[in-house]
């Protein structure tokens, strides 16, 4: 059904208002230990946030940097601050030898807990780094420092550069950029690194978008500083030439208008008195853009269309015997009721009208007994709506005892389903409407590839599947369809244009408090709206400060 989260959006209603603003977190270590024979460490830096009990919720990482003891990460890490919440948070910096990116491969760099409230009092936080509590890892530490983004607007560059100087021996250069921008105390702070360009010295970057916020805190006339550097793979990268400007000199390039840099070595400068420059930089453009947030999308009208799917298959276990996994105990709950309640509860909050379609799989259905992967709970295929959670809960009840569970355990009919009705919706070109599959299962998922591919056709929609997993089965498929450890390919090897994908295992959480099921569940939901709408290129429907009767 609709969910209208802009009714709960006013500031005089409790739940999502005090989202007070977003906070942008620097980090930066030193004498980090070595673990890597032969080379220093790769280290990159992750953030957790508490959700509860003692579970840990990744937030954002950074990039990782190759051969560096003294990391200054270049991506920011991004979190909501709540004034009434005590957020606790921890901040974990890994050596990453491989692409994996699960974390328990690696090696452990040290780690800090604190609470953001500390953070942003304090704007810098330097804290010495622990392997574990009251362990110091070496002389290690990090520093992380807080800057409050009040602004949505992005400067997106394009760059690309003429001539420069060849810096290796057997080959040309491999340059990047980074770009700095002058700190109160007159230090460069980096707000930007490129991607590395092999053996080219006519080199053109990838587009790139930084917050106007990190580029030049909101101030176009701040000195900013571009160096252009050869990359090297031990680490000791050479500087090409560097050169200075400000946010108002860039902006005058596109179009006809040529806005080019001489990049200067200084210490050759010094040499040569014939010295010119070491190439040329070219901005060919400089834009700056809205980055709309999820607020700003739900306030400007867009809806979210809410749909559940239950897994009847049999190795769910018979109902009727106190094994199985939708075996209703006397005080009348199993994990199916328990999550649809704990995920239910946030999100009925959130919808004007209560009517949440619902719908099961892989039971054989009556009359007739055919296996079903999408059939409505409430056996009313013309109206699969159920009155609000409890609704759900009774259709549920209902319909346990009519059914044969069976099998296979298919996911994709019913992620196709949801996909038909947001492809129908994306037709009308607007950011309207925004669909939300949770699908509960025990996890034996059978049509893997089918559902691979309907997960990458779906990134392509607006549409976001949660998946929470109940009983104790292997739900390696299930993390691997969740695109968090990098991109998601169909078998034909197309990958997803997002990812969309939310997987959480019930039984980690059946210790925590209740909200902390829900709130994981739901916690990537916001970004995964606004990503579909950004690659769309689809602006919120009302503008932000217009507000929705
Ligand atoms: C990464 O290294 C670990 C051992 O250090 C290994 O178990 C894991 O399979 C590796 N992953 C990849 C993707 O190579
Ligand atoms: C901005 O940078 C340009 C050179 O890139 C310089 O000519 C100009 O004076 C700078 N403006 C300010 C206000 O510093
Ligand atoms: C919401 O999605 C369900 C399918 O999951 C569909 O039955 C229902 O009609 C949709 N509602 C709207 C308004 O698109
Ligand atoms: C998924 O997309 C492919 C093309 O990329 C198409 O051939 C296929 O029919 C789509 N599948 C569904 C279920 O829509």
């Amino acid at each position: 059904s609709y969910m209208n989260w802009i009714s709960e959006v006013d500031p005089h209603s409790p739940s999502m208002a005090q989202c007070v603003t977003k906070v942008e977190l620097s980090i930066s270590c030193e004498n980090l230990i070595d673990k890597d024979v032969g080379s220093k460490s790769d280290p990159l830096c992750v953030l957790l946030q508490n959700v509860g009990g003692d579970q840990w919720a990744e937030l954002d990482r950074t990039e990782k940097i190759k051969n560096c003891q003294k990391p200054e990460f270049s991506k920011k890490l991004l979190i909501d601050y709540y004034f009434e919440k005590v957020q606790k948070l921890k901040f974990g910096v890994y050596d990453i030898d491989n692409k994996s990116y699960d974390l328990n491969d690696d090696d452990y760099l040290g780690g800090v807990e604190c609470t953001l409230g500390q953070i942003v009092s304090s704007k810098t936080l330097t804290r010495p780094l622990e392997l574990k509590k009251g362990k110091p890892a070496g002389k290690g530490n990090i520093t992380i420092s807080a800057e409050e983004i009040k602004d949505t607007r992005v400067v997106s560059l394009d760059i690309e550069a003429q001539n420069l100087d060849k810096k290796d021996f057997l080959g040309k250069s491999d340059p990047f950029l980074e770009l700095y921008k002058q700190s109160e105390g007159g230090k460069w702070q980096l707000v930007y690194r490129s991607e590395v360009i092999k053996n080219n010295l006519n080199p053109c970057w990838r587009k790139f978008s930084v917050p106007l916020q990190t580029f030049c805190g909101g101030d176009f006339n701040k000195p900013i500083k571009v160096h252009c550097t050869d990359y090297d793979s031990d680490g000791s990268h050479d500087l090409i030439g560097s050169f200075e400007t400000n946010l108002s000199q860039l902006q005058k390039a596109g179009g006809s208008s040529l806005v080019e840099f001489e990049c200067i070595h200084p210490g050759k400068k010094q040499k040569k008195k014939s010295y010119k420059n070491s190439g040329i930089v070219r901005i060919k453009s400089c834009k700056i853009e809205t980055d709309y947030s999820f607020l700003d999308y739900i306030m400007g009208g867009c809806q979210i269309n809410f749909t559940v799917g239950i897994d009847f298959t049999g190795s769910n276990g018979d109902p009727k015997s106190p094994d199985s996994l939708h075996y209703i105990s006397p005080n009348g709950i199993n994990e199916y009721l328990t999550a649809i309640w704990s995920v239910g509860n946030v999100i009925q909050d959130y919808d004007t009208d209560k009517l949440f379609p619902a719908f099961g799989f892989g039971a054989q259905v009556p009359p007739n007994w055919q296996v079903s992967h999408e059939f409505a709970l409430n056996f009313n295929p013309n109206n699969p709506y159920c009155q609000g959670i409890q609704g759900i809960v009774d259709a549920y009840r209902q319909a346990l005892p009519q059914l044969r569970l069976y099998g296979p355990t298919n996911f994709s009919p019913i992620i196709n389903h949801v996909a038909r009705f947001a492809a129908q919706s994306a037709q009308q070109g607007t950011a309207t409407q925004y669909y939300v599959l949770l699908i509960i299962t025990d996890g034996e998922i059978t049509d893997l590839d089918q559902t691979r591919q309907a997960i990458v056709n779906a990134s392509k929609l607006p549409m976001s599947v949660i998946i929470v997993g109940v009983g104790n089965a292997d739900f390696k498929a299930m993390e691997f369809l969740d695109g968090d450890d990098g991109v998601l390919r169909s078998v034909t090897g197309e990958p997803a244009a997002r990812d969309i994908v939310q997987f959480v295992p019930f039984r980690q959480f059946q210790k925590a408090p209740r909200e902390a099921l829900s709130q994981t569940v739901l916690a990537e939901v916001p970004k995964q709206l606004v990503s579909y709408y950004k690659m769309q290129g689809w602006a919120p429907v009302k503008l932000p400060g217009a507000k929705q009767e």
